[in-house]
């Protein structure tokens, strides 16, 4: 019995679709069994994937772009990059892609993939995301990276030459760095017909996006296989998932989440129970709230995991672990569960309903990381996720009123809810002029363009004919860090302060260096009292770093400081990371001896954008962005909460009930003209001004 479709067994129907002039591919697959215990190679033959392995290879072949559909699970991102290395895409020195939105999902699909291709990773199959490359100059054929990084590899070579195949995997997700990459890389088809595309999604509106890859409606030399993309739709086989809704709107999500747990675990049959949550403070939240219930001798045998980017390594295996007989895990996710990664043993699924989602808005000027409701589109992700299996049970925390009448169908691409700064920095490093009459799969808004212009041009980054600055624009797209935190260091140059601002640089990276609650909001509070320093956050982040140091970077040290040890460690070799960049870039580093007027003067050249002034006789510490009047106030968790200095900038905004600054600095106003002159004499004269 033949596996899977061979050219001449069984006919595949191909519909050519006039209209979007997009070639359809659909081969009929036999329903599979279970998974039970089998070997891996066992394992990968099971999956649904699997039977269209000769037709993928085929359309790859004889086409320079596929797109291939198919549900979550169904193996597209551990098993296509193979039947490619199988098939003699990695040979003659030539490497195979497969890039992620996500750098946790990079991480595990590597080691997978290396695991089931019995290599050590690093060596065959590795992965890079940024701050980390795990691969081999001469041995690694099958690469996982994240978009954002790929994107970084053009800055080095224009036309990715060394790529065979790119697989652009999880495009439904719309990440900005995905967008910016289907972009690029339409282009570069047009400069190499050798190269092969593959996009991969859950989701994805397949048609528009092989409208946007068709070359009909380009010019471009004739060799280029097969301009149509081809379209393949893997069926995939979930089981059916009985859906649950709320008879009314649940007041509290965190609550709702533990009580559905304790009441499946109660009474429904085992499997693992996967919750889709918003963001690390509330896993972290309901994490505690349900290992205190499932202390009692009631609940025994759950097993409560947390999921979330930058969980460090230790963690995210026991995630991937098959449950002890006799337990349940319940893992408490981010959206990154939706479809980058697949759990093996989840049977029934609890949706919050929400995820944490960036906005931009270009008339004030703020970014926002919000939680706001998922789409339908997601939602149905999310339910899905219960039938890998068995039959599952999703149970959705909103009614069902709300998901027909107002959840929205589908997401907004995150390319037109986010600000470009550095989009345009990187495009312009790319040698792309007219950034408005780039080619997007999705078109951003032509005042967030313009605002990111204008940005880049006060950074001293863009010159006047909106071309990248000699050297310092350079140096700023050099640096894989956020264009203001790039331009921040190389200020601290001038002020003599680059060791400082480069800690800073590490710690701004990552999500926090406190250890969360453990129940101990006191006595963390008393452990931060130790380190606050009256300038602000950064300050303090540096007598963090300078203690952990001076312990020998211990983790006991860490624990009892309420300092989170893998947070310092990832800061300790992003460091070195930045310390190696900026050698590349000739730059040398100094330390300012404990000057933090040099250190919050090279702050204030990078963030002066986010500048505030605390309102005159505000009683509680309302500030107004400078720019366009914004009301902001001092995140609970900064060290300048309720101290509130006059002026301040600020590294981040987060949206609850109101919009708080996170990572905040005193300053002294004059240093903001003295930073940016173009940008902010006309405010600074102006106390109120009026919005932009
Ligand atoms: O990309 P897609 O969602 O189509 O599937 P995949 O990520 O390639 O996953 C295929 C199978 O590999 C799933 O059944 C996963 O359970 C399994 N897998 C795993 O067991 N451990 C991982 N770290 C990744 C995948
Ligand atoms: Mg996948």
């Amino acid at each position: 019995m033949s596996r899977f479709w061979k050219p001449g067994t069984e006919k595949p129907r191909i519909v050519d679709d006039e209209e979007g002039g997009v070639l359809f591919y659909t081969a009929s697959a036999s329903s599979s069994s279970g998974y039970g215990f089998a070997s891996l190679e066992k394992q990968r033959q099971r999956l649904p994937v699997y039977k269209y392995r000769t037709a993928i290879l085929y359309l790859v072949e004889t086409h320079a772009t596929t797109i291939v559909v198919g549900e979550t699970g169904s193996g597209k991102t551990t098993q296509i990059p193979q039947y490619l290395k199988e098939a003699g895409w990695a040979e003659g020195g030539r490497l195979i892609a497969c890039t992620q939105p996500r750098r946790l999902a990079v991480q595990a699909v590597a080691s997978r993939v290396a695991e089931e291709m019995g290599v050590k990773l690093g060596e065959e199959v590795g992965y890079t995301i940024r701050f980390e490359d795990v691969t081999n100059n001469d041995l690694t054929r099958v690469k996982f990276l994240t978009d954002g990084v790929l994107l970084r590899e053009m800055m080095d070579d224009p036309l990715l030459s060394k790529y065979s195949v790119i697989m652009v995997d999880e495009a439904h997700e719309r990440s900005l760095s995905t967008d910016i990459l289907l972009g690029l890389l339409k282009k570069i088809q047009r400069r190499r017909p050798e190269l092969r595309l593959i996009i991969s999604s859950a989701t994805i509106e397949a048609k528009a996006m092989a409208a946007f890859f068709s070359t009909r409606r380009h010019r471009g030399p004739d060799d280029i296989p097969k301009k149509e993309p081809a379209i393949l739709s893997v069926e995939g086989r979930g089981f059916n998932v009985q859906i649950f809704y709320v008879e009314a709107p649940v007041p509290d999500y965190l609550r709702a989440v533990v009580l559905t747990v304790l009441s499946i675990h109660d009474k429904e049959p085992m499997g693992d129970i996967l919750v889709f949550l918003t963001g690390q403070d509330d896993i972290d939240a309901a994490v505690q709230l349900l290992t205190e219930e499932a202390q009692s001798s009631r609940n025994q045998g759950l097993i409560v995991l947390p999921l979330y980017s930058g969980l460090p390594r230790a963690d995210q295996d026991l995630i991937f672990s098959p449950t002890p007989r006799g337990k349940r895990k319940v893992v408490m996710s981010t959206n990154i569960a939706e479809t980058s990664l697949t759990l093996e043993g989840v049977v029934y699924v609890i949706d919050s309903g929400f995820s944490k989602q960036r906005f931009y808005n270009p008339i004030t000027d703020i970014e926002n990381l919000i939680v706001a409701p998922v789409s339908k589109a997601s939602a149905r992700q999310r339910t899905g996720r219960a039938g890998r299996i068995r039959p599952g049970k999703c149970y959705r925390l909103y009614t069902e009123e709300y998901f027909i009448k107002e959840m929205p169908a589908d997401g907004i691409p995150e390319i037109q809810r986010s600000n470009l700064v550095s989009c345009v920095i990187q495009l312009k490093a790319l040698g792309i002029d007219n950034i408005l009459g780039f080619d997007w799969p999705a078109s951003p808004s032509p005042e967030a363009l313009i605002r990111a212009l204008e940005v880049l041009y006060s950074l001293g980054v863009l010159d006047d004919d909106a071309k990248l600055t000699s050297p310092a624009g350079f140096q700023v797209a050099e640096i894989p860090l956020d264009p203001m935190i790039s331009k921040m260091i190389l200020a601290s140059i001038e002020f003599g302060c680059s060791e400082e601002v480069i800690t800073i640089a590490a710690v701004l990276s990552i999500q926090s260096v406190w250890f969360p609650g453990r129940g101990a909001q006191k006595e963390m509070d008393e452990a931060k009292l130790r380190f606050a320093a009256a300038e602000g956050d950064h300050v303090t982040f540096l007598n963090v770093y300078k203690g952990f140091l001076e312990s020998g970077k211990s983790s006991n040290w860490c624990h009892k400081n309420f300092v989170n040890y893998h947070a310092m460690r990832k800061v300790a070799e992003i460091r070195l990371q930045l310390r190696r960049i900026a050698q590349r870039l000739g730059i040398v580093l100094k330390s300012c001896e404990g000057d933090m007027q040099a250190v919050r003067k090279a702050i204030t050249a990078g963030f002066f954008a986010n500048a505030c002034r605390l309102e005159p006789f505000s009683h509680n510490g309302l500030y107004k962005t400078i720019r366009s009047s914004q009301e902001v106030y001092i995140h609970p968790s900064s060290v300048l909460f309720r101290v509130n200095p006059k002026w301040v900038v600020f590294h981040s905004i987060v949206s609850t009930d109101r919009q708080y600054m996170r990572n905040v600095i005193s300053i002294d106003p004059t240093w903001l003209t003295e930073a940016a002159p173009h940008f902010y004499q006309r405010q600074l004269l102006n106390p109120n001004p009026s919005q932009v």
